[in-house]
């Protein structure tokens, strides 16, 4: 496989909490490549947008990073300066948020924002610059992209303001495109048009792509690799199918057991992983599912678990997967 465009070395990020930290992260390992989608997936707190933010050097003014790198073409990128990384983001790594509404000034028009956002597009006239925003419009599906230039971002539905920002991020042609839920805050047929529209761009994109999401649907339709995150680690990765078919950590195959998609439509109740999330200011001593797993023992409470290569593709943080 070609060097990584991405590379998360043992990267450990904290939240400062007055008298203690929230260790939302600790010693995630990742990377991408070119043409790849890799999809991150977890429960709710589990740390996936703080692997992201940190990914876009977006982090909330309380994050401390404890250790760790974030090697973006091989370049250190906490060892750049502010301008040479704000430069990166945006550029060579873009974000499509959950909300659309963050990429977007409520006050100015799409098209003026989309102009906008090429200022660094040296040589470029403003009416070229408008010609590739109203391409690009076109380009994710929005109908009158001449006329929504014109608009202002509430007077889209959320639909196709989710569609406006994957053109705003899309517009700096970015080797990483990070998209953090880019369908939750979507209706199920919405949601189901983006997911068909990143699925397009798959293969018109040389970049490597990074949804994150709750939803093992999102990531069965859209991604080549997978990484289970749980309470601030990454606990497993491979590609999608050793992730669905041959799951190694429990926590991965609880995740599987509870994905709606198993189900009947009617099920009046879905499955949960029963227990909850660790105190993440106060990291558990052995394996962090071990409270929450039908398989720990004495060893999984007491003591890290190691990973455990499985097979050139998987990999698996777990006591429990090589036997
Ligand atoms: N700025 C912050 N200050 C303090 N704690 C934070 C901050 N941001 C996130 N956290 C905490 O860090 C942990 C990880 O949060 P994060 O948002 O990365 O999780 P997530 O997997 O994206 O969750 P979700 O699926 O709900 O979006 C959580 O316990 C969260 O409450
Ligand atoms: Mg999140």
């Amino acid at each position: 496989m070609s060097e990584a465009i991405l590379r998360i070395e043992n990267l450990s990020i904290g939240y400062d909490a007055g008298i203690c930290q929230i260790h939302a992260l600790r010693s995630a390992t990742l990377e991408a490549h070119a043409g790849e989608v890799i999809g991150i997936v977890g429960e709710s707190g589990c740390g996936k947008s703080t692997l992201a933010a940190a990914i876009i050097n977006l982090l909330a003014p309380n994050a401390i990073i404890n250790s760790g790198s974030i090697y973006y073409q091989g370049t250190d990128i906490f060892s750049l300066n502010k301008d040479a990384q704000r430069k990166l983001r945006g550029q060579d790594i873009a974000m499509v948020f959950q909300d659309p509404m963050t990429t977007f000034n409520p006050v100015l028009t799409l098209g003026d924002q989309l102009i906008d956002f090429q200022q660094h597009l040296e040589g470029v006239s403003i009416s070229e610059k408008r010609i590739r925003a109203t391409n690009l419009l076109a380009r994710v599906g929005i109908p009158d992209p001449s006329l929504c230039m014109k608009r202002f971002p509430h007077e889209l539905s959320g639909g196709m303001r989710q569609r406006a920002s994957i053109a705003a991020a899309l517009l700096m042609q970015p080797n990483v495109l990070v998209a953090d839920e880019p369908t939750t805050a979507l209706d199920v047929t919405m949601e189901a048009q983006i997911i068909h529209l990143l699925r397009e761009l798959r293969s018109d994109y040389q970049g490597a792509i990074i949804v994150v999401t709750h939803h093992l649907g999102v990531v069965a339709e859209l991604c080549d690799r997978v990484y289970v995150m749980y309470a601030g680690q990454v606990v497993e990765q491979g590609l999608v199918d050793d992730i669905y078919h041959a799951p190694k950590h429990p926590y991965t195959s609880a995740l599987i057991a509870c994905d709606p998609a198993h189900f009947e439509e009617h099920t009046p109740i879905l499955p949960t992983i029963a227990g909850r999330l660790p105190d993440l200011m106060n990291p558990p001593q052995g394996c962090s599912f071990a409270a929450r797993c039908v398989l720990a023992n004495e060893l999984c409470r007491t003591t890290v678990p190691p990973w455990v290569k499985i097979s050139q593709t998987q990999s698996a943080l777990c006591h429990k997967a090589s036997q």
